[in-house]
């Protein structure tokens, strides 16, 4: 299977300048190597201000690298009376594959929960528009050992969006959701959990995935919190570590690339 490199830009850079300079640094390291990068699938989300410049730029390179979004709406999957949301039909428009959804910033800042991000996953399959879903443990709940028992919550939402959208294909199923376990301690922090928890970790949300569809059997699962290029050899070397979701890192092409790197084997 091939791996998966996200880099979720967060809130930055706080300049056009800015986005249009790492960008170029990001096209210009991948178009150097593209034998290597070739062996990864590269997906970078800038803010949502930031779309349109990056898929400009991207759209010039054509299938070097994907483009997420950091959100989706959650009220319709086209246009209407929504003031401030985007919708997975202007985000396709604007030349972008992927939106994450239910990361643990917004989560814990904007309450998205089950309930929206089921409206969520439905929009994206609607229009097309492939999923990245987060999922994590609090340190609290990583100290309570409750760790399954919230990504098994979490990972009920895939449950519900099976059973409601008998509408959505195969192909969708296969090619266009990736699960990103992200334990919520872990991120900008520097505390990274072992290989091998994430393995365990990892394990356990494939055999779920697995009990609600056969299809869902090579979703691919990332790992995110404090992915850095000295840590991403140890992760590569997981099997059932398909790639990772990276923050702070992902705001310098060079840290970037390196970590992509250790995962095009
Ligand atoms: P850091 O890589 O900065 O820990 O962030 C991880 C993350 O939240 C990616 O979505």
């Amino acid at each position: 299977m091939k791996s998966w490199v996200v880099g979720n830009w967060k809130l930055n850079p706080a300049s056009v300048k800015e986005v249009q300079a790492l960008v170029d640094n990001l096209v210009d390291g991948v178009s150097a190597q593209s034998d290597i990068f070739q062996a990864c699938h590269i997906v970078i989300a800038p803010c949502v201000l930031h779309v349109s410049q990056v898929s400009d730029i991207l759209e010039r390179k054509q299938g070097l690298i994907q483009l997420a979004c950091q959100d989706v709406s959650a009220l319709t999957a086209t246009s209407g009376a929504y003031t401030g949301d985007i919708s997975a039909q202007q985000l396709r428009d604007s030349g972008v594959e992927w939106a994450i959804i239910g990361h643990s910033e917004r989560r814990q800042y904007c309450h998205e929960d089950n309930t929206a991000l089921l409206n969520k996953m439905n929009h994206c399959a609607d229009q097309d528009l492939g999923v990245i879903l987060c999922i994590g443990e609090s340190e609290a709940e990583y100290e309570a050992d409750r760790t399954t028992q919230v990504l098994a919550d979490q990972l009920s939402v895939v449950e519900d969006f099976l059973q409601q959208s008998n509408k959505v294909s195969a192909d969708y199923l296969s090619n266009k959701l990736l699960i990103a376990y992200e334990p919520v301690w872990a991120i900008g922090t520097g505390k990274v959990p072992s290989v091998q928890d994430v393995t365990n970790v990892h394990k356990f949300i494939r055999e779920r995935l697995q009990s609600f569809d056969s299809t869902l059997a090579t979703t691919p699962v990332l790992y995110g919190g404090s992915v850095k290029p000295e840590n991403a050899k140890d992760f590569a070397a997981s099997e059932l570590i398909n790639g990772v979701l990276v923050g702070g890192a992902a705001l310098k092409a060079d840290s970037f690339l390196d970590i992509a790197k250790a995962f095009s084997k």
